[in-house]
């Protein structure tokens, strides 16, 4: 199949790659020049498993093609997603300026029948403002269907999820489109039926109601650790007794530093706003972001009930990214707490295995090392914002002997504080003794 890619971003790209992979033929449009002339050389400028080995692959074997010429983008293919970012509002709603920029796109050049499916999260809507876009630029009669078809990899291990989804979730308004999505993603889909067909409203919907439900389990557990620190209790006891219930299960509970991320942030205040508009007052939802917000001051929080006064004090930092596997930061909590440290006149190195260069775009003055235990040096204490694997077993010795105060700030709860005090480290964690 030809299909076109309005987005070279994290989604846009693993899209993209997969589906070239695979044998059809990709064109991918951006309007960022620079980007696009280091993907034409097979260069990417995120971090993401076995990205740039499938496209310098599909580069190679010419099924995949990156370009700003939205005319041939357009008229080349039968099926085109919009994988455009869709940043939020200052109030909170989702910013689909782009994908009205690329709907027009579509309305000015398009030459046959096409479905344009978003990949974007949009809320509920987006694709009639979609099609009344392209209408409203159409020079003649032209036929074509909008789709939703809302994306759930994970940043990480975005390349398996796209090859192996859990489910495809499919807006669509005919049989015909319904027919084509099903060619599409024949090769995904091969181990059983995982294709999911429903209205496009619904499949819109969907996308925001996975997010916030990941988003909910997330802030209710960190509310539940705030409650475990006021009552003496162990917030990892309690998670693994609750987690242990088939009905609740491990994944996504967590107590932590916060949640960030390109997603959770933004699509919980979004379908916020989407039930705002409805005059529906969401207060779940509004109290899962208050939480989160509250939950990126809280190591900050104790450091200082810790320390009374930072000013001067030199704080280093484990872990930049809002996850392990990615260099995205987007919304990370380690930039709430680095902002509030250097706010109250401490001061700051980092280090993180792959976000560095991301980091020093938005934090030009803060200080980074190569190496997780020199960054240590002539340190008052640790900070610990992400769970990278390097970090999980440490050498407790290394890192006593380098600190001037033997203190460890753990905002990812990653050790046993029974193990912690053998080394006589001073050890502050979340939602525990
Ligand atoms: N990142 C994720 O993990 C993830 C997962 C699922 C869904 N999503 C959703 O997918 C969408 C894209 O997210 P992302 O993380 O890939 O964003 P991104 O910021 O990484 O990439 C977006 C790309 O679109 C390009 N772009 C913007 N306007 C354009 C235009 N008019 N024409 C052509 N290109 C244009 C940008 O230059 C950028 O390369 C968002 O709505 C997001 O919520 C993201």
């Amino acid at each position: 199949m030809k299909i076109t890619i309005f987005g070279c971003g994290y989604v846009g790209l693993v899209t993209a790659a997969c589906f070239s992979q695979v044998g059809n033929q990709v064109i991918c449009v951006d309007n960022n020049e620079k980007k696009l002339k280091k993907l034409k050389q097979g260069v990417i400028d995120i971090f993401e498993p076995e990205l740039e080995n499938i496209l310098k692959a599909s580069i190679k074997k010419k099924n995949i093609e990156f370009t700003n010429d939205t005319a041939k983008a357009v008229t080349s293919s039968t099926i085109i997603f919009i994988c455009v970012n869709t940043p939020p509002l200052e109030n909170g709603d989702a910013d689909l300026s782009k994908i009205i920029s690329v709907a027009e796109s579509i309305g000015a050049n398009i030459n046959g029948f096409k479905i344009i499916s978003t990949k974007s999260t949009v809320p509920v809507g987006t694709s009639r403002k979609i099609k009344k876009t392209i209408n409203s630029c159409l020079k003649a009669k032209i036929k074509f269907e909008v789709a939703s078809n809302p994306e759930f990899l994970k940043e990480g291990s975005a390349v398996k999820d796209f090859m192996k989804p859990d489910r495809i979730v499919v807006g669509i308004n005919s049989n015909q489109a319904k027919k084509i999505f099903q060619e599409l993603y024949g090769p995904f889909n091969r181990n059983h039926d995982k294709l999911i067909f429903m209205d496009i409203e619904s499949a819109e919907l969907t996308k925001y109601a996975a997010n916030t439900m990941l988003a909910s389990r997330i802030s209710l557990m960190n509310e539940l650790a705030n409650i475990a620190e006021c009552v003496g209790a162990d917030i990892e006891h309690v998670r693994k007794g609750i987690g242990s219930d088939p009905r609740i299960g491990y994944n996504f509970i967590y107590p932590g530093c916060g949640y960030g991320g390109s997603c959770l942030p933004k699509d919980v205040k979004a379908l916020n706003m989407t039930a705002k508009k409805c005059g529906y007052d969401a207060k779940i939802i509004q109290a899962v972001n208050n939480v989160n917000e509250n939950q990126k001051e809280v190591i900050f929080n104790k450091i200082m009930k810790r320390f009374g006064k930072i000013k001067n004090k030199k704080f280093a930092v484990w872990g930049l990214s809002f996850k392990p596997n990615t260099n995205d930061l987007r919304e990370a909590p380690s930039k709430k707490i680095i902002e509030l440290l250097k706010k109250n006149g401490a001061k700051v190195i980092v280090y993180d295995p792959i976000s560095i260069n991301e980091f020093k775009k938005e934090f030009k003055d803060i200080k980074s090392c190569d190496s997780m235990y020199e960054v240590l040096n002539d340190c008052d204490a640790l900070i610990i914002n992400t769970e990278w694997q390097e970090f999980k077993s440490p050498n407790f010795k290394k890192i006593k002997s380098k600190l001037k105060e033997n203190l460890i700030f753990d905002g990812r709860n990653m050790y046993d504080p029974k193990i912690i005090k053998k080394y006589n480290i001073e050890y502050h964690c979340i939602g525990r003794k």
